[in-house]
C-alpha cells in the first residue's frame, strides 16, 4: 500500500480491525447484507500525510440514503453561517462573484450565500440531502467533485473566487484529481478553503474515533503544505477550529499570489515541537487507544452487572469505530438515541443496536448515558440538563473514560 498522495512508504501505526460502512445503519432483518473493510491508519514517511490503508468504494458511503446532516447541531448551523457572512463580505464582494461548495450536504452553509442572491453551486453526490438543500433555494449539482466535474462547472459557470469544502476533502483519496479540479475551476486569486478534524488534536486527545471510513485523510499543516505544492499551491492561512473536536480551516492559493500569514509558520512550528507526525508519537496514541478500549469494555460491563441502564446518545458515524472496535454491543447499551430520522428505526452498523428518536431517551431516563457525540457536549448537555436533574451520568471516553 503506497501513499495516496505521493506514493511513498506508509507505515501502519492502528488498526480497528474490522469495521462497517459507518454510516450504514441497517434495517432490522437486514442484517446479513453488510460490507465490513479493514480500518487501519498509517502515517507516510516521505510527505508525512496521516491515512487508512483501506478504501471503501465511494458509492457504498455516499448515495441516495446517506443520513448525515449538517443542520442536525445548532452550534454548527451558527458556525456555518457566520462563515457565509465572512465570506461574503471579504472574497465574495467584488463584482458577481461565484462560490462552489464541495459536499453541501443539506445545503446549511450556501443557503445564506443563496439569500444574499451571490452566485453559488454545491456540489454534492448524495441525493437525499442534495434535495434537502434544493428545498432552502440552494442551486445544486448531483456528483462526485473531481477533475472532470470541474471542467464542466467552469465551461457552463466560469471561474470561483472561492472554493470550499467542511467535512469533505478528508473524504475523498483521490486526492490529485481533486486539486487538479480546483486549479481548473479558481480564477487568478481565488481560493481553497476547507476544514477537516486535525491531526494534532486527535493524537491530544486520543479521538481515536475520528478514524473511521470516511475520514481518508487526517490532515496536519504540514502535509497539506506538501500536498498543496505538488498541485501548484500554497499554504497561505490555518484557523483552529473549536467545532468537532478539533479542526483546522486551512486556506490553498496559487503559489506566488498570496503571502502566507504568521499563523502557518506558528503552527508548523507547534506541530514540530508536538511531534505529532513522529513514529513514535503514533505509536504511543495507538496504545493509548487500546487502553482507553479496556477502560470503557470494563466499566460497561460491570454497570451491566450491575444492573444500570445504559444509553447511547447521538449514533455518529464516529461510534460506529468505538462500538466495533471495542465489540459493544446491545446487551450493554440497550438503544442509541438520534435526532436524525434517516438513522431512527434502524440498527447501528455492526454492532446492531437500536437507534431510537430523542423522545425514548427521556422515557424514562436511563442511569448513564454514552456520549458518542462528544464533539456536541456543550450543546448536548445544556439541553439534557434534565437527565442530570434526574440522576443521570454521563459517560465520555475521549480524551480519557470519565463520568461527568
Ligand atoms: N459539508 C457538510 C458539513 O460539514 O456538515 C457535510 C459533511 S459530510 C460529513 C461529507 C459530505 O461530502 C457528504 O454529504 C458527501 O456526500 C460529500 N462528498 C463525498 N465525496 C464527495 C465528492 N467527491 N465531491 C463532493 N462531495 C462529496
Ligand atoms: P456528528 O458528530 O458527526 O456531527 O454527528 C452527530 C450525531 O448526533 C448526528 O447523528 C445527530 C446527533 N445529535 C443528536 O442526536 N442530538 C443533538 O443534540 C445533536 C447536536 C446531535
Ligand atoms: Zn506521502
Amino acid at each position: 500500500m503506497a501513499c495516496r498522495i505521493c506514493s511513498g512508504r506508509l507505515h501502519q501505526f492502528a488498526d480497528f480491525g474490522s469495521q462497517p460502512v459507518s454510516d450504514a445503519f441497517v434495517t432490522p432483518g437486514d442484517t446479513a447484507e453488510e460490507y465490513f473493510f479493514r480500518l487501519s491508519v498509517g502515517l507516510c514517511e516521505s510527505c508525512s500525510m496521516v491515512q487508512l490503508l483501506e478504501e471503501v468504494p465511494r458509492e457504498r458511503m455516499f448515495h441516495e440514503g446517506y443520513p448525515y446532516l449538517s443542520s442536525g447541531s445548532a452550534v454548527m448551523r451558527e458556525h456555518f453561517w457566520s462563515l457565509a457572512e465572512r465570506f461574503l463580505a471579504t472574497e465574495l464582494s467584488g463584482a458577481d462573484p461565484f462560490v462552489v461548495e464541495l459536499g453541501c450536504n443539506d445545503g446549511t452553509m450556501l443557503q445564506r450565500v443563496a439569500e444574499a442572491g451571490v452566485r453559488h453551486l454545491g456540489v454534492e453526490p448524495s441525493g437525499g440531502v442534495a434535495d434537502l438543500a434544493a428545498a432552502k433555494g440552494v442551486r445544486v449539482r448531483k456528483d462526485f467533485f473531481e477533475a472532470a466535474t470541474a471542467a464542466v462547472i467552469r465551461a457552463e459557470d466560469g471561474p470561483a473566487d472561492v472554493v470550499y469544502a467542511a467535512n469533505t476533502l478528508c473524504h475523498i483519496p483521490y486526492m490529485d484529481s481533486i486539486l487538479s479540479g480546483v486549479a481548473t475551476l479558481l480564477r487568478p486569486g481565488g481560493v481553497f478553503v476547507f476544514e477537516d478534524p486535525y491531526l494534532g488534536d486527535i493524537v491530544e486527545r486520543a479521538s481515536y474515533d475520528q478514524i473511521y471510513d470516511e475520514h481518508f485523510y487526517f490532515f496536519s499543516a504540514r502535509s497539506v503544505r506538501g500536498m498543496a505544492r505538488r498541485h501548484g499551491f500554497e499554504l497561505v492561512d490555518v484557523e483552529r477550529l473549536p467545532v468537532h473536536g478539533g479542526e483546522v480551516r486551512y486556506t490553498l492559493a496559487r503559489r506566488g499570489e498570496r503571502t502566507p500569514s504568521p499563523a502557518v509558520a506558528e503552527l508548523l512550528a507547534a506541530e514540530d515541537a508536538a511531534g505529532i507526525s513522529d513514529p513514535a508519537t503514533l505509536r504511543a496514541f495507538a496504545e493509548r487507544v487500546a487502553r482507553g478500549r479496556d477502560e470503557l469494555v470494563a466499566l460497561l460491563t460491570r454497570l451491566r452487572d450491575e444492573g444500570a441502564r445504559v444509553y447511547g446518545y447521538g449514533a455518529t458515524a464516529k461510534s460506529a469505530t468505538v462500538l466495533n472496535y471495542c465489540g459493544i454491543g446491545p446487551d450493554l447499551v440497550t438503544f442509541v438515541s438520534d435526532t436524525t430520522p434517516a438513522k431512527q428505526g434502524r440498527l447501528t452498523p455492526g454492532s446492531h443496536i437500536p437507534v431510537r428518536g430523542p423522545e425514548a431517551f427521556a422515557d424514562p431516563y436511563p442511569d448513564y448515558a454514552l456520549l458518542f457525540a462528544w464533539n456536541h457536549a456543550e450543546e448536548i448537555m445544556a439541553k439534557e440538563e434534565a437527565f442530570r436533574e434526574a440522576g443521570g451520568t454521563w459517560i465520555l471516553y475521549v480524551p480519557e473514560v470519565r463520568l461527568v
